[in-house]
């Protein structure tokens, strides 16, 4: 089997096939501080934005005006202050929603009001109280409430992913005859399967008249472990942005995560790319995670700490000898400092030995290496993980208290 590599700016590698863009739409500011624990202050939420930019995701969906004064000037003060993605703010589809979302967003150099409303039979019946036919209405009213304002209009149908789809083809259709530029298909609840989301995109574009004038959007939860993976079935079908937050964070299970999703399309998606600044994926999980509490896991995909790490020398030794062994991306690509060969008990001599090079030790001595080696083993029963200054001790024998 012929492994093809992308580079992780997401152009092909072999430069054949024509690549799309996929539009980033980020929603860590608005779905991401919608979980629980997550708020955050003004000066915080200016400062991730600004990671954001940097990052170049097209689209920061800042909050929801409408919910607080506090998030209304936080969008506000987003939109006068970051240049470069278009700076979005969400509404359900009243004129009040509408009218706070667009004197939050109105100064940014590009914006987006993003209209919403329930359109599935759980919500009709229980949450709404409201008839298929009013649901419609309503929706059309919002989206022409927001373009009223601006040409750049979002609509999604919350609980899409639960919606008859004949009803979802119809709301679509006369939302975009309103005048919407997207439409987003949200699995609000984390409910979908990658193949279900996948046909119902596949219906979408087939069946809903204007279709290809708009960009068709998916926005995935996480409530099943689902939501990468079903954002990637809505792109391969042909969804053309993907809302996303960093770490995954947001409602309950969270939201699909900014850099799974990227990196995954950057690996494996030959046909698509995005426009991310991948290097920063890194850096921008660490600030989000020290601003907002959540620590990352470990073994986080993309962004843990140990995402790079090898410890076992069997792996250690595989990486040095060629790094695809066990890497699919390079750690540096995604702004890690390289990869990172752990020393613990399941270390490899070859993997010690390059460490104590980096430290600026001469291995010419292989009775020395061995002795290190052996100290190393003994010090590794006792320390799961061996950091550089336990290798000086090592190498400059002076471990002896480690020894059995
Ligand atoms: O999950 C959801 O349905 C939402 C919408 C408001 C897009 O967050
Ligand atoms: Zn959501």
């Amino acid at each position: 089997m012929k492994i093809e590599m992308k580079k992780a700016n997401g152009s092909a590698a072999n430069g054949k096939a024509k690549s799309e863009r996929v539009l980033v739409f980020d929603t860590t500011l608005r779905d991401g501080e919608q979980s629980p624990g997550a708020s955050m202050r003004h000066d915080e939420k200016l400062e991730i934005a600004r990671a954001l930019r940097d990052l170049r995701v097209d689209v920061i969906e800042a909050g929801f005006p409408m919910a607080s004064p506090g998030i209304f000037e936080a969008v506000r003060a987003i939109a006068r202050d970051v240049e470069g993605p278009t700076i979005c703010a969400l509404a359900r589809c009243q004129n009040e929603d509408v009218e706070r979302a667009w004197d939050a967003v109105r100064d940014a150099p590009s914006s987006r009001l993003h209209v919403f409303i329930a359109t599935s039979p759980l919500h009709r019946e229980h949450k709404l109280g409201m008839t298929r036919a009013q649901v419609v209405a309503a929706a059309v009213r919002g989206v022409r409430l927001a373009r009223e304002k601006i040409g750049d209009v979002e609509f999604s149908a919350e609980d899409a992913s639960r919606t008859e789809p004949e009803f979802l083809v119809e709301v679509f259709e006369r939302v975009i005859e309103a005048g919407a530029t997207t439409v987003n298909v949200p699995d609000t609840v984390g409910y979908s399967m990658p193949q279900e989301i996948g046909a119902l995109v596949t219906r979408l574009r087939r069946e809903v008249r204007g279709i290809e004038r708009v960009t068709l959007s998916a926005h995935c939860h996480d409530d099943l472990g689902l939501a990468v993976a079903n954002s990637l079935a809505a792109v391969d079908s042909g969804a053309r942005q993907v809302e996303c937050t960093i770490n995954g964070l947001g409602e309950r299970a969270g939201n699909c995560s900014l850099e799974e999703i990227v990196m995954a399309i950057a690996t494996r998606h030959a046909h698509v790319h995005t426009g991310i600044e991948t290097r920063l994926l890194y850096p921008t999980s660490q600030l989000v995670s020290r601003i907002t509490g959540f620590a990352v896991p470990p073994n986080k995909a993309i962004v843990g700490r140990n995402a790079f790490a090898h410890e076992s020398g069997i792996h250690q030794h595989g990486v040095l000898m060629h790094r695809e062994t066990y890497e699919v991306m390079r750690a540096e690509d995604v702004g890690f400092g390289g990869s990172q060969l752990v020393l613990g008990k399941h270390s490899g001599r070859h993997a010690l030995k390059r460490r104590l090079e980096l430290l600026g030790y001469c291995l010419e001595d292989e009775d020395r290496l061995d002795e290190a080696f052996a100290s190393l083993k003994r010090m590794a029963d006792h320390k799961p993980e061996i950091d550089d200054d336990d290798l000086r001790s090592i190498f400059e024998g002076r471990v002896e208290h480690w020894g059995p």
